[in-house]
């Protein structure tokens, strides 16, 4: 087994609360029980492409814990197989993977440690064919990395858009109105199902369940005519009609996955205001779901995450991801899941608890 004297840690993608946790598990663990030195990449794959990166000390990890965001930076647009760099007044993808394997070595790194979702297991997976020894370790706000049933941050992302969708539900009462709020989480409706759940919303639409606007139309007209004088729609940003399509915001090139959804909230309340002239209002939450302090289930599970991925390493782990399956933690080959998302299953047991307590999935 290669012995191991210096890791390299990163936090790539789209940030979320709890990757301070991981970074200070995965640092003290390291030093504490087994003498290593933690180098701190900054932006995540960026920082490995452009040789960015430092020795990490106790101090620098102390008073993190309930911090959101990261120290280290993160970068959701820096692919090293795909890599756009500027020539000549034009954008060249390259592919610079052997830059970041001289910068690993050169800085004489034994193993990563790589928080992220599943465009940073894509990039692990790469540099894993390549002979460098990565851990990864789950993080997202949308909870679909595949192989992993809870990743850190989608409990804390859930809280906060479930105290806003509160807010929505006075003010939706007071004005006997059908507010549609939107919420994130990509081509998966894990955090449009746990949040709308949470808050009552009468109307839950899911990307793995495609919506007929009558049949919304029909649920919002039924509470109205039975002096319900206000509803809740929560829509996940993925959403789309039977046979339609995603609303998209924007493309990001530069970007892994490309695509920026949204929008979905503002065609449903003209969709449903032409129909049933209820008055309507669209909220979007947007990336306030990412920001603020971890919930204290998003510190506990990040810090089990950091010190799990210690553990695995250092018995001899190779390219594996560490995973929470059937509330116990383990691990599962990166390559396993890389490219990969985690859907909701449209007979997941919560979808069905929630029709069973009267919210509509809008079919
Ligand atoms: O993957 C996390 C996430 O917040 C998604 O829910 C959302 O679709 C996307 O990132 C937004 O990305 P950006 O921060 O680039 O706008």
């Amino acid at each position: 087994m290669a012995t191991i004297k210096r890791i390299g840690v990163l936090t790539g993608g789209g940030d979320c609360p709890g990757l301070n946790a991981v970074i200070r598990a995965v640092t003290k663990t390291a030093m504490n029980e087994h003498k290593l030195e933690v180098y701190g990449v900054q932006d995540g794959f960026l920082g490995l492409i452009q040789n960015r990166m430092h020795l990490l000390q106790w101090n620098d990890v102390s008073n993190i814990l309930t911090q959101g965001g990261t120290i280290l930076g993160t970068s959701n647009q820096a692919n090293p197989q795909r890599f756009a760099i500027e020539r000549g007044g034009k954008t060249e993808w390259c592919n610079v993977t052997d830059r970041v394997l001289d910068h690993v070595r050169d800085n004489e790194l034994d193993a990563l440690v790589c928080i992220g979702g599943d465009g940073t297991m894509t990039g692990a997976s790469n540099l894993v064919e390549n002979g460098i020894n990565c851990i990864g370790v789950p993080k997202t706000i949308d909870n679909d990395l595949e192989g992993c049933e809870r990743t850190f941050g989608f409990d804390t992302a859930v809280h906060t858009a479930a105290e806003c969708f509160d807010k929505i539900h006075t003010t939706a009462m007071s004005h006997h109105r059908v507010m549609v709020v939107e919420v994130m989480g990509r081509n998966a409706g894990w955090l449009a199902l746990h949040t709308g759940v949470a808050s009552g919303a009468d109307i839950i639409l899911i990307p793995e369940i495609p919506y007929d606007i009558d049949a919304i139309c029909e649920v919002l007209r039924r509470r109205s005519k039975g002096g319900k004088r206000f509803s809740i729609v929560c829509v996940s940003e993925g959403a789309k009609p039977k046979g339609g399509d995603v609303v998209v915001q924007r493309r990001v090139e530069t970007s892994p996955d490309p695509v920026r959804l949204g929008g979905i909230a503002n065609k449903l309340v003209a969709d449903i205001e032409e129909r049933t002239k209820l008055d309507c209002r669209a909220t979007v939450l947007g990336h306030i779901q990412r920001g603020g302090s971890p919930t204290p289930a998003d510190r506990v599970l990040a810090t089990q995450f950091g010190y799990h991925a210690l553990d695995i390493l250092m018995k001899g782990a190779r390219g594996q991801l560490v995973v929470q399956q059937g509330g116990r933690l383990g691990e599962v080959p990166i390559q396993s899941v890389a490219g990969k998302q985690r859907k909701v299953p449209p007979d997941d047991p919560l979808v069905r608890t929630a029709l069973a307590v009267g919210t509509s999935f809008g079919v």
